[in-house]
C-alpha cells in the first residue's frame, strides 16, 4: 500500500511517500527557518505564500525520490488541522487536486494524531494502549491511547506549549529562532542547577502542564541581571531547560501510574530535544515503562507521519471528499 502524504500546517512544507504504512520511500522537508527568523517567529502570511510555491516541486521530489508514478498511489493524506489556516488550506489545495486527477483514495489526517504515528515508523512501534506525551511549538498534550485510531485527553498545558516557551525564552537570551535547538546547544555550557526557576504548582492536583511562570521567572531574571555575559545565559539556558524538562518528565510519569500503563510515546518538536529525551527514558525505566521515541527527524513536522497516520485510517475504511477543509482549531480528543 502507498501513501502520499502531504504537510502544511505551520512553517515546514513536507511531503512523503509511505509503503505499507511503515516503510519511509522518501521524506522531504523544507524548513522555512530562513523565512521566519528575521522576525523571531512564524509569520503565518509569509507562511502560507511559501507553501505555495514550493509545495507541488516538493511533491514532485518526493514521489521521484521513492521512485513512484501518481498513477501507483493507494491513497493520499493530508493534514486538515490544527494549524494556520493559510498553511494548511495550502497543503489541502494539492491533496485534493490530485485525489480528483489520478481518482485516489484521500483522508484528512490530525497533525496531533501523526505526531504520534512517528511512533510506528521505528522498529519498536508502540501497541495500545499507551501513553503519548506530544510536546511541540503549539500543543503541549497528553493523550491515552486506548485503542487504535482512539484518544482520550487526560492532560495539557493551561498556558504556553513547551515549545513556545523554549522559542519565548531564546528570544529573550537573543539567541535567535526556533528556540529548542538554540537553547539546547548553549544550554550544553551552563549549569542547569545555577537558577532555580519554580515549577507552577496547580493546587487541584491535575495532569496539567503550565510554562508561563517558568517562561516570566526567566524574563525578570534577565530584567534584573542583564545585560548577561555568555556564561551567564548559558546558565540560564540550562536552568531553564532543566525546568522545562522536569514539568514536563514529572506529570508524565505520574499520568501514566495513575492510568496503569505500561507504555509511552514522546513526540513533537520538543521531543528532539536530547535533555527530554534523556530524562524520561531514565524515569520510565526507574517504573518499568516501555518509552517509545521516534528519532529525531521524525519528531519536527514531516509529512511521512502523516502518510503513516492516513494509511491507518485509510485501512480504518476513512474516506474524505473534495469538501475537505483546513480546520485551524481541529482536536485530537475531548
Ligand atoms: O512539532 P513541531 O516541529 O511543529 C509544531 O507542530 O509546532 O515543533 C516545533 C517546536 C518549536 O517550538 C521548536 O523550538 C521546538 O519544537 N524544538 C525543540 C527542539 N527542536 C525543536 N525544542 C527543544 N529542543 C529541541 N532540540
Ligand atoms: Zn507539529
Amino acid at each position: 500500500m502507498l501513501v502520499l502524504g502531504i504537510e502544511s500546517s505551520c512553517d515546514e512544507t513536507s511531503a512523503a511517500v509511505l509503503a505499507d504504512g511503515r516503510r519511509i520511500l522518501s521524506n522531504v522537508v523544507a524548513s522555512q527557518d530562513d523565512v521566519h527568523a528575521p522576525f523571531g517567529g512564524v509569520v503565518p502570511e509569509l507562511a502560507s505564500r511559501r507553501h505555495l510555491e514550493i509545495m507541488v516541486p516538493i511533491v514532485d521530489r518526493a514521489l521521484t525520490a521513492a521512485g513512484v508514478h501518481p498513477e501507483e498511489l493507494d491513497g493520499i493524506a493530508v493534514t486538515h488541522g490544527p494549524g494556520l489556516v493559510g498553511s494548511l488550506l495550502v497543503g489541502c489545495a494539492v491533496a485534493k487536486s490530485m485525489a480528483y486527477v489520478h481518482g485516489k483514495a484521500l483522508v484528512g489526517v490530525n497533525h496531533l494524531e501523526g505526531h504520534i504515528y512517528a511512533a510506528f515508523l521505528t522498529d519498536d512501534p508502540p501497541e495500545q494502549p499507551f501513553l503519548a506525551l506530544v510536546v511541540s511549538g503549539g500543543h503541549t498534550a497528553l493523550y491515552h491511547a486506548r485503542a487504535p485510531l482512539e484518544y482520550a485527553l487526560v492532560g495539557q498545558t493551561r498556558d504556553d506549549a513547551a515549545g513556545e516557551a523554549f522559542d519565548k525564552v531564546a528570544k529573550l537570551l537573543g539567541l535567535g529562532f526556533p528556540g529548542g535547538p538554540v537553547i539546547q546547544r548553549a544550554a550544553e555550557d551552563g549549569d542547569p542547577r545555577a537558577i532555580a526557576f519554580p515549577p507552577a504548582r496547580m493546587s487541584d492536583g491535575a495532569r496539567d502542564f503550565s510554562f508561563s511562570g517558568i517562561k516570566t521567572a526567566v524574563s525578570l531574571y534577565v530584567k534584573r541581571h542583564g545585560p548577561l555575559s555568555a556564561s551567564a545565559v548559558a546558565d540560564v539556558a540550562a536552568s531553564f531547560q532543566a525546568a522545562a524538562v522536569r514539568m514536563l518528565v514529572r506529570r508524565t510519569i505520574r499520568a501514566a501510574l495513575d492510568l496503569g500503563v505500561k507504555r509511552l510515546v514522546l513526540t513533537g518538536g520538543v521531543a528532539a530535544n536530547g535533555p527530554l529525551r534523556a530524562a524520561l527514558t531514565a524515569e520510565a525505566g526507574q517504573h518499568a515503562l516501555h518509552l517509545h521515541i521516534p528519532p529525531r527527524d521524525l519528531c519536527t513536522d514531516n509529512a511521512a507521519m502523516i502518510a503513516a497516520a492516513g494509511t491507518a485510517r485509510l485501512l480504518a475504511g476513512e474516506r474524505a471528499d473534495l469538501t475537505l477543509n483546513a480546520i485551524p482549531d481541529l482536536t485530537l480528543a475531548a
